[in-house]
């Protein structure tokens, strides 16, 4: 079943809650960091509740996110990953989870105390409050926002940069089997490596490893291309 996950694939379904929310995320830093500097005028209000509504589905993402977590096996660390860093790994993605629901909760907190107008999901219907109105608690509601949302810029950086050098330095394909279309790219060609960033997309556990090379067919071009 390509949504699933198994012990050496991430399936299709955990792969797009990925990059979906890492794609709402980049539109919400924009857009929020935008609408803060505009002159406090109503036109500004479209652009408020637009990032209300696109931060609230991010919340509802990492609730479906954690929740298909809980059925799908997470793939395992390719076995060149030293135990220190495979703890590590884990500790980083639990820090993203936890901001995941974080930020947009401290936004909804905000909204609350700071008794804006009233929150519609994309126009559709009425999201309530979580908290009473209270100036008092506005400004560390705020605060707490901004700060939590560069600390997930900070920490999403960090992950970025371990994917690319897991990628192109120890070459062990955690980065290409989270990207999008890459296993069955392998499940129709398995063992031929083509190219070096092919050979790159094959961990330890991929099929080139257990493939004999005298079965891995030989790349005849005019095999590949009839009209040749
Ligand atoms: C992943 C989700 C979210 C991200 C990444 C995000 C990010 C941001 C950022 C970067 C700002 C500008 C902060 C500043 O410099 O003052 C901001 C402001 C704001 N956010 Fe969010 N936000 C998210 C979700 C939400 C949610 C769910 C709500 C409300 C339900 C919300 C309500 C607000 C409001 C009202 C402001 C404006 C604060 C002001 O007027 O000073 N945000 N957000
Ligand atoms: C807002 C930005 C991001 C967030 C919140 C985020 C969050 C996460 C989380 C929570 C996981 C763990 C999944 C699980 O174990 O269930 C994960 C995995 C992963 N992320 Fe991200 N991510 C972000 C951006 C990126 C970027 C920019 C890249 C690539 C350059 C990336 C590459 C990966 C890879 C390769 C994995 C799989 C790691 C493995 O197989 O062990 N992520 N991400």
């Amino acid at each position: 079943m390509p949504w699933k996950s198994d012990a050496h694939h991430w399936g299709s379904l955990a792969k797009t809650l990925h990059w979906l929310v890492v794609l709402l995320i980049l539109a919400q830093g924009v857009l929020g960091l935008y609408m803060v500097g505009l002159p406090k005028k109503p036109g500004i209000i479209p652009y408020y509740n637009l990032h209300k509504s696109i931060g609230m589905t991010v919340l509802a993402l990492a609730v479906l996110r954690l929740a298909w977590r809980a059925f799908d096996p997470r793939p395992a660390e390719p076995a060149s990953t030293p135990h220190w860093q495979a703890l590590g790994a884990r500790a980083g993605h639990a820090l993203l989870y936890a901001l995941l629901f974080a930020v947009p909760l401290s936004g909804w907190w905000f909204d609350s105390v700071a008794a804006l107008r009233p929150m519609y999901f994309f126009g559709l219907f009425e999201i309530p409050h979580i908290a009473a109105p209270n100036t008092d608690l506005k400004e560390l509601a705020h605060e707490a926002h901004e700060w939590l949302f560069w600390l997930l810029v900070a920490v999403a950086l960090g992950h970025a940069a371990m994917a690319l050098i897991h990628e192109f330095v120890s070459r062990d394909g955690t980065l290409s089997r989270m990207l999008p279309g890459r296993r069955h790219a392998l499940a129709i060609a398995p063992g031929v490596a083509t190219s070096a960033a092919t050979a790159s997309t094959l961990t330890e556990n991929d099929h080139a490893e257990t493939t004999p090379a005298a079965a891995i067919p030989a790349v005849d071009p005019a095999a590949r291309d009839p009209g040749a």
